[in-house]
């Protein structure tokens, strides 16, 4: 019997996944991101003897911090955000390698006093020149940032340094297009990691096994069989404490043109060649590249946004968004966006994708609906008096898993059929809970791996996309007419009116 370390091939990979000593330069160190997110993920990675000894961690930000509050703050951001600590020695390992450089964004000196403070580090910690810069700042900071990285030579070997950007990517396709010019004057696609952390998640990249491991499937995925496919992302919080960020983002720029675009494409993608970043991510760009609104003319046709209005969440009366600290209470920013997309190209075409995500609804839910076509010609009664459609449902989120709705007799002497449910449950079945976003896609890029994260090209086209509604959005607006829906509730009757009118309904996921 081969056991696990007799095994070349197990042993290799696991090897494979050790990244090269380095050091993770976080740019916006004091934020949210890199105390909720970003080190408790890396910390995690350490526990599980997935990173070097050498793992290094160079905080950067305005504040005039010392090493030790720097890691004081971490130490709070894994405690309170993640599993915690665990055992003190494992802390202090971890510890040893935080350290923190302050510096101003603008500011050129900052960046050279970094780039010998890193100089030191590799010496005292053994991290041979390696860098990946994490812009975890406020997005009006990342062109800056990128131009000083490249003035101060920091970006310079391919082979040493990277670049993680976090999103937004731009404001709006001209933007996005500014911002990959200033990427391409510094340094190589090949070290420029886009982050979309929604394909961290492990149920996102199961789609792509989902339909390129199994043969059953991909004889049904085009127009002959799919009637049409409901993408939802919907979360019960509201704006939160963010309206300064939100106020000038809105659903559109937050979600629709990376996460729910990314759950697009892997869906309606066509098989790559391999599983190497540029082939998977070649045929995304493809597959966005032929897709567009509906009707960019008439957007009532094809794109519905809405704000949510006061109501009730889980028995507690909510504030509507205009209410909400920091909203403008004229506010035209849009909080849930429906979308009808069509797809040219000989798999989809006549297959309406529709697209929804709203902050406000009843349900945290992201899940991916495929609705087949009816039976023909239905010779059973069903109980609901109706044909009753397969729907296969990938549930990215909660209770990840994999449902196929079909009709089943029901019990008793008369032939009458009832729609029920085969289900894969992602937990039941490997006993193990998923790991945040972060912690995969912190290591891919560590490792050199591109393929969860998005390409020039790919950022460019999905903007394309939404650049209609957001040009019509973005204008002159009277407030009273966006249409609203009241907390708690699915969504604005306009955004119903959008299916009702091709003959079909939202899921009640
Ligand atoms: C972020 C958005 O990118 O994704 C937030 O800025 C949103 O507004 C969040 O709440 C949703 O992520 P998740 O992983 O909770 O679905």
């Amino acid at each position: 019997m081969v056991t696990l370390l007799e095994n070349p091939l197990r042993v290799g990979l696991q090897q494979e996944r050790i990244p090269e000593p380095l050091i993770m330069v976080i740019f916006g160190a004091s934020g949210d991101l890199a105390q909720r997110k970003l080190v408790p993920a890396i910390y995690q990675l350490k526990r599980e003897r997935r990173l070097p000894a050498e793992m290094t961690i160079v905080g950067v930000a305005r504040r005039p911090w010392s090493h030790d509050y720097f890691r004081e703050q971490m130490r709070e951001g894994i405690d309170q955000f993640s599993d915690g600590v665990g055992s003190e020695d494992a802390w202090q390992d971890f510890a040893q390698g935080l350290f923190y450089c302050s510096g101003d964004i603008d500011d050129p000196d900052s960046y050279l006093k970094l780039k010998e403070f890193l100089g030191e580090l590799d010496g005292k910690r053994g991290t041979r020149g390696n860098r990946v810069f994490y812009l975890a700042v406020s997005p009006k900071f990342f062109g800056e940032a990128i131009r000083q990285l490249g003035t101060a030579n920091m970006l310079t070997d391919p082979q040493k340094s990277r670049l993680v950007i976090e999103k937004p990517f731009g404001r709006d396709l001209g933007s996005a297009q500014s911002l990959n010019q200033v990427v391409r004057q510094v340094c190589k696609e090949e070290q420029v990691y886009r982050i979309d952390h929604y394909l961290g998640k492990e149920t996102v990249q199961n789609l792509l096994v989902f339909r390129f491991a199994n043969a059953i499937f991909e004889p049904l995925w085009n127009r002959q069989f799919v009637d049409h496919v409901q993408i939802t992302v919907g979360e019960t919080v509201g704006v939160e404490d963010r309206a300064g960020y939100y106020e000038s983002s809105g659903a559109l720029r937050d979600m629709v043109q990376n996460h729910l675009m990314q759950l697009f494409s892997l869906t309606a993608m066509e098989a790559p060649n391999s599983l190497d970043a540029d082939s998977i991510r070649t045929e995304k760009v493809k597959v966005i590249q032929a897709t567009h609104l509906a009707d960019e003319h008439n957007l009532e046709f094809s794109a519905i946004r809405g704000q949510y209005t006061a109501g009730w969440m889980k028995g507690k009366q909510v504030a509507g968004y205009r209410e909400e600290p920091g909203v403008d209470p004229n506010s035209t920013t849009p909080t849930y966006v429906a979308m009808k997309l069509v797809v040219d190209n000989w798999r989809w075409q006549g297959v309406p994708f529709y697209l929804r995500t709203g902050k406000r609804l009843p349900k945290k839910v992201t899940e991916i609906a495929i609705q087949f076509r009816e039976v023909p010609f239905l010779i059973f009664q069903s109980a609901t008096q109706q044909a009753n459609p397969n729907v296969l449902v990938l549930r990215i989120q909660p209770n990840e898993g994999i449902s196929l709705r079909f009709d089943a007799k029901m019990p008793g002497p008369s032939l009458r059929s009832r729609s029920v449910d085969m289900d894969f449950q992602y937990g039941s079945t490997f006993g193990v809970s998923n790991a945040d976003a972060y912690n995969r896609l912190l290591l891919d890029c560590m490792m050199g791996d591109q393929t969860l994260f998005t390409r020039a090209d790919e950022v460019e086209a999905a903007w394309r996309v939404v650049t209609p509604a957001l040009t019509v959005w973005e204008s002159p607006t009277d407030p009273t007419s966006i249409p609203t829906y009241e907390a708690g509730t699915w969504e604005p009757a306009e955004a119903e009116l959008l299916l009702n009118r091709d003959g079909h309904r939202w899921r009640r996921p």
